[in-house]
């Protein structure tokens, strides 16, 4: 009894995610140092609203939940993926084309808890309280994302491998 109450303890301590006693999410404040998937530059899914400088978006997995998928080609539960957004520039230091990353813009999670949720984090990383079930992260995710309700078809080194695992849901190509 005692050994299972240290294990879940330390389960607990070791999660990507951890909630306030409201059930807020805290800001996953390492996730640099978890494992790096893509980046998406200027990625709109709305024509009328691509103008201005584009953005980067870095997408981030805990390590647990990545060693996962290589073997399996799918997501764990107490999966947590960050989508971190920075704005361009593209004029500075000796730069004259192209793109650089600049400042923090905003930090989403998507988080397999039991089931999928968002949160959406601002600069302030303040706890998120979860983003409603109603909300169009879960609609657009669920239609689009090709391996389970993530978008593994703009993640280069994991669609090879979801592919030869067979877990790319059928018409999932790019
Ligand atoms: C119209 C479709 C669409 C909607 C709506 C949408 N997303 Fe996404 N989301 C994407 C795409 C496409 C990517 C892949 C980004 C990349 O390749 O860099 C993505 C990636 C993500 C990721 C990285 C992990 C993953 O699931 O692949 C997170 C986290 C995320 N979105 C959060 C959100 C949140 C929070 C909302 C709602 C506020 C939202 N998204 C709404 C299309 C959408």
């Amino acid at each position: 009894m005692r050994t299972a109450v240290l294990l879940m303890i330390s389960a607990a301590a070791c999660a990507a995610q951890q909630y306030m006693p409201d059930g807020r999410m805290m800001f996953p404040a390492d996730y640099r140092e978890w494992i790096y998937l893509s980046s998406g530059l200027g990625m709109t899914y709305d024509k009328s609203m691509n103008m201005g400088e584009p953005s980067f978006d870095n997408v981030f997995v805990n390590r647990a939940a990545y060693n996962s998928f290589l073997h399996t080609g799918t997501w764990p539960d107490k999966t947590v993926m960050v989508l971190e957004i920075r704005s361009s520039l593209s004029r500075g230091s000796i730069n004259q084309g192209g793109h650089f990353e600049d400042e923090l813009q905003g930090v989403e999670v998507h988080v397999k808890d039991g089931k999928w949720a968002f949160y959406e984090f601002g600069k302030a990383q303040a706890p998120a309280k979860i983003v409603p079930q109603t909300a169009s992260c879960y609609s657009c995710h669920e239609k689009s994302g090709v391996v389970d309700t993530t978008f593994v078809q703009f993640y280069p080194t994991l669609l090879k491998l979801a592919k030869e695992k067979g877990t790319v849901k059928e018409g999932g190509e790019r």
